[in-house]
């Protein structure tokens, strides 16, 4: 006599679930705080966001208009790095060269842009081969809330909550790193919190647009708001 069916099913589903819950539990946002996981390119928040001081909505520009903040496109990357091909300490340093030489500078392309453009499917000038698909820079995803719950930038930048309150000081960062624990406890709490405060003054996009008016918040603690 084989076992039933349904009992190996069962005994699957429960394997298949342990399975699950243990995989999880490495994302479980309460255990997730520091994670800081490596990017395909070594991007660095502190040189752009913070040196070049590039406003975080230039690349983040769902952060406004929707749901999700979104990653910037590597059109967007290209539209620097087409030009900029190495730091300007390595540029300076061919062009003192070049002058001690007697000769003009040569174009110079670091490593890390040319790892870049390999990745997008460019040659070492940042052309796009004949043929060669636009390629896409496969980043690995830093926060990740579970898929019942339901959050909203949007909602959170029109209230003034600026991005440095949930995600720490991004600028200063040269990658990544989670520093909230992003638990359902931390949510409720600030929208405690921030119930009946009234904003000093009106919410304007990078623009200068006003995005909110000045009024008092109530962000929500019904569990069918975050929960759908
Ligand atoms: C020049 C473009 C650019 C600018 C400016 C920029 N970012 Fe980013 N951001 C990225 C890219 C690309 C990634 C994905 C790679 C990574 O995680 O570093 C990212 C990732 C992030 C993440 C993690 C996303 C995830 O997977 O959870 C956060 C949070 C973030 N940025 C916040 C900010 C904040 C806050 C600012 C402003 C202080 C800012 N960024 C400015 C390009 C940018
Ligand atoms: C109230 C807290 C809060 C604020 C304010 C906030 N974020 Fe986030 N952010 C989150 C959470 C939570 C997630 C994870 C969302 C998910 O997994 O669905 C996230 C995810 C992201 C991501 C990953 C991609 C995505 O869209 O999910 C980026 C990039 C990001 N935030 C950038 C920003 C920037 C830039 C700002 C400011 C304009 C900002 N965030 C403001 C809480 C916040
Ligand atoms: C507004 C222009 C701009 C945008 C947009 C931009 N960068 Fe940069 N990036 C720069 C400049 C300028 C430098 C050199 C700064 C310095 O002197 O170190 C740089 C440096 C870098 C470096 C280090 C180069 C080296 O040799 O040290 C990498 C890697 C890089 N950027 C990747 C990216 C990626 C990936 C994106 C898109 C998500 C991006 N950048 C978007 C302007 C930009
Ligand atoms: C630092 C404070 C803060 C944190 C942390 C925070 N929120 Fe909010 N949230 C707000 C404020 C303020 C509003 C805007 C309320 C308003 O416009 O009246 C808001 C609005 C919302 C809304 C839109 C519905 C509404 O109440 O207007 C949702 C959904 C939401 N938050 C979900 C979340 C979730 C999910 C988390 C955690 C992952 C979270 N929030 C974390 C402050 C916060
Ligand atoms: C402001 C947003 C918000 C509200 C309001 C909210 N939740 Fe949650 N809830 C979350 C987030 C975020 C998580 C994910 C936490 C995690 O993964 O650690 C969560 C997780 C959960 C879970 C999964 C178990 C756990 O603790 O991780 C349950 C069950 C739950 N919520 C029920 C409720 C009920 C019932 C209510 C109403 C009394 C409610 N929630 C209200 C944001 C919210």
């Amino acid at each position: 006599m084989g076992v039933p069916f349904p009992v190996l099913l069962g005994v699957g589903a429960a394997l298949g679930l342990v399975v699950v819950v243990q995989s999880a539990d490495l994302r479980l946002p309460g255990d997730a705080t520091g994670y800081e996981p490596d990017q395909p390119v070594a991007f660095s928040h502190q040189k752009h966001a913070g040196e070049l001081a590039v406003p975080c909505l230039f690349c983040h520009t769902g952060a406004e208009t929707g749901r999700a903040a979104t990653l910037p496109p590597a059109s967007t990357c290209m539209g620097c790095h087409q030009f900029v091909r190495a730091s300007f300490a390595a540029v300076r340093a061919e062009d003192d060269l070049a002058k001690a030489e007697r000769r003009d500078p040569r174009p110079v392309t670091s490593d890390a842009i040319r790892s870049l453009y390999r990745l997008l499917g460019r040659d070492d000038e940042g052309k796009r081969r004949p043929g060669a698909p636009e390629g896409e820079i496969p980043w690995v995803r830093v926060h990740d809330l579970p898929d019942f719950v339901v959050f909203d930038h949007r909602s959170h930048v029109a209230a003034g909550v600026a991005c440095a309150t949930c995600h720490g000081a991004v600028e200063t960062m040269e990658r990544v790193r989670q520093v909230e624990s992003l638990s359902m406890g931390w949510c409720v709490t600030c929208h405690r919190q921030e119930s009946g405060r009234v904003l000093p003054q009106p919410v304007r996009g990078p623009d200068g647009k006003v995005v909110s008016p000045t009024r008092a918040l109530h962000p929500t603690t019904d569990c069918s708001v975050c929960h759908h």
